[in-house]
């Protein structure tokens, strides 16, 4: 099927999806967001792929959510449209997504970029919640998702000036994985992939998994969570296929079984 706004390549496992919306720096509209969270859900759900990438283009990666769409919205008609639907199903991607951003990473973009599970920036990346600047503030995880990777007050200092940081700074604060030239973004971010699309499927599932809810649940119940992924994964092939490999001293091959 193709899309308006989305476009998908796959290589060796790995997914490279891209927002095209550049006339409008990708400001995120519903038909995008629906067109995107529906291509990874397929994605994720698609045994020929591990991991995926997303990434926007050379000027932003996405400028936020569509302001046009939301300028003469009432408050009826937002809750109507229940545009954090499509946000809550990008939480139940259960592969490892990898963001990829050149440029602006604003409002509904810094929060996509957030929700992915990695991000790898380009030396040129902007990354801001801008909202409290239009007289709002972050609806898709700004207040909750920056506040767990940078700390309360960094945070609060980004969300109550809506003042854009560096990919750098982001590097400093921890809410980026590592900076690049902007030219070889997108090809440091595969690089990635595909070293993660080497490792045992149902692993890296469950890792992803474990680690996200480390920001949710206290450390017993985390712990608790961790040791069954960890024993459940004894069920699966690929687990003696791990075992097996290092004895014999040879490569594994994963099966995602
Ligand atoms: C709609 C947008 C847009 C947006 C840019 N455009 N961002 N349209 N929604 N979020 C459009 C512009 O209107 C313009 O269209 C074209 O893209 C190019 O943008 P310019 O402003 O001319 O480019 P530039 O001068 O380089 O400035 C880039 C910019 C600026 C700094 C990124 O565009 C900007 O401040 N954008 C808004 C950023 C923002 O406030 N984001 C948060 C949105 S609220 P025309 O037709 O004039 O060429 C939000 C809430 C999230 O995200 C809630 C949960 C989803």
């Amino acid at each position: 099927m193709s899309l308006r706004y989305i476009h998908t390549e796959i290589n060796e496992s790995v997914a490279l999806v891209r927002i095209e919306r550049h006339e409008v720096l990708n400001a995120l509209n519903l038909h995008l967001m629906n067109e995107l969270v529906g291509e990874l859900a397929r994605l994720d759900a698609d045994d020929s792929v591990r991991c995926m990438v997303v990434t926007g283009g050379p000027k932003a990666f996405a400028a936020g959510a569509d302001i046009l769409e939301m300028a003469d919205a009432t408050v009826v008609e937002m809750k109507q449209r229940n545009q954090f639907q499509v946000w809550d199903r990008l939480r139940q991607v259960r592969k490892p997504v990898i963001a990829a951003v050149n440029g602006f990473a604003l409002g509904g973009g810094c929060e996509l970029a957030m929700a992915c599970d990695m991000i790898v920036a380009g030396e040129d990346a902007k990354f801001g919640q801008p909202e409290v600047k239009l007289g709002v503030m972050p609806g898709a995880g700004g207040t909750q998702r920056l506040t767990r990777l940078i700390g309360k007050n960094r945070a609060l200092e980004m969300l109550l000036t809506g003042r854009p940081i560096s990919a750098d700074d982001a590097l400093n604060m921890g809410l980026v994985n590592r900076v690049v030239p902007a030219e070889t973004c997108v090809q440091e971010a595969l690089s990635l992939a595909y070293e993660i699309a080497k490792q045992a499927p149902i692993a890296v599932q469950m890792i992803k998994e474990a680690a996200n809810k480390a920001l949710d649940v206290d450390l017993q119940t985390g712990m608790e969570l961790e040791r069954n992924a960890f024993y459940l994964l004894f069920a699966t092939e690929d687990r003696s296929e791990g075992m097996k490999a290092f004895l014999d001293k040879r490569k594994p091959v994963f099966r995602g079984r």
